[in-house]
């Protein structure tokens, strides 16, 4: 297979190393795969262009991607760019925000800011803040979710895309998966630091009122038996904050 990405296929299975700072570990995991980074991403990190088309953003709109890789989520938008009069790609991972720059170089409204999610601040607040398989490599998660309410105006839709397992005991509306599949992806994934949690749709609704949810299942690349579970969710801060 002459399209196959030697270079990515073998730093995921090397796995992320765990040698210095988070943003030279992501470094020195992401800089090799760069130039196959968005081919191969599009067979595993689905539900992108479904969170897209829920957030709709109105005239004007204010918008942040947390831990936005490459920028990929631009060419989900499409035109829908034009509507935004700005848009923010946070990230760490200096390989990544290189590739960011030179895809965004001709969009002004968009700004690719290098920062630590837990610590991105605006003065001004924004309509739309979203995650897309960012918050499972995020050591912190917690404190970026925190962080990423206090950049949302009151009414403004907070959007995730991610892999996760479920709950033990799943809430009667939502997907329980089995020990097995709970352990199994757990530990595929955190090779490379992917961390899938149970802890992170339940917090998602304590944060917000919860507007859309979707649970499913996407094949992994070259593996189509395979199927990772993902879920894509949008809520929305309350009006009284
Ligand atoms: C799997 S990639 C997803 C990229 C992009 N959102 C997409 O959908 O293609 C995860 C991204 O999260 C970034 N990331 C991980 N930890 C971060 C942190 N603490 N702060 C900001 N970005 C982070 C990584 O550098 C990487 O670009």
């Amino acid at each position: 297979m002459p399209d196959l990405p030697i270079k990515s296929i073998w730093r995921i299975l090397k796995g992320m190393p765990n040698v210095g700072s988070h943003a030279q570990n992501l470094d020195i995991f992401y800089r090799p795969q760069i130039a196959g980074y968005d081919a191969l991403r599009k067979r595993l990190l689905h539900g992108r262009k479904t969170l897209v088309d829920w957030l709709e953003p109105s005239e004007g709109a204010r918008v942040v991607e947390i831990g936005a890789g490459t920028g990929a989520m631009i060419e989900f938008w499409g035109n829908r760019i034009n509507r935004f009069s700005k848009f923010y790609l946070v990230d760490l991972c200096p390989a990544m925000l290189e590739m960011a720059r030179s895809r965004s170089r001709h969009i002004p409204q968009i700004e690719v800011v290098e920062c630590d999610a837990t610590q991105f601040q605006l003065i001004e607040p924004v309509d739309i803040v979203y995650f897309s398989y960012s918050l499972t490599m995020i050591p912190d998660w917690e404190k970026a979710l925190n962080q990423a309410m206090t950049l949302l105006k009151p009414g403004g839709k907070l959007g995730i895309v991610d892999f996760y397992i479920s709950e033990k005991k799943a809430a009667s509306n939502h997907i329980q998966h089995g020990a097995f599949t709970r352990w199994f992806w757990s530990h595929w994934f955190s090779h490379d630091q992917v961390h899938l949690s149970a802890d992170h749709l339940p917090k998602l609704h304590i944060l917000t009122q919860p507007l859309k949810i979707t649970e499913s299942w996407g094949p992994l690349p070259w593996l189509p038996l395979i199927h990772a579970p993902f879920y894509i969710y949008m809520g929305q801060k309350s009006d009284a904050v």
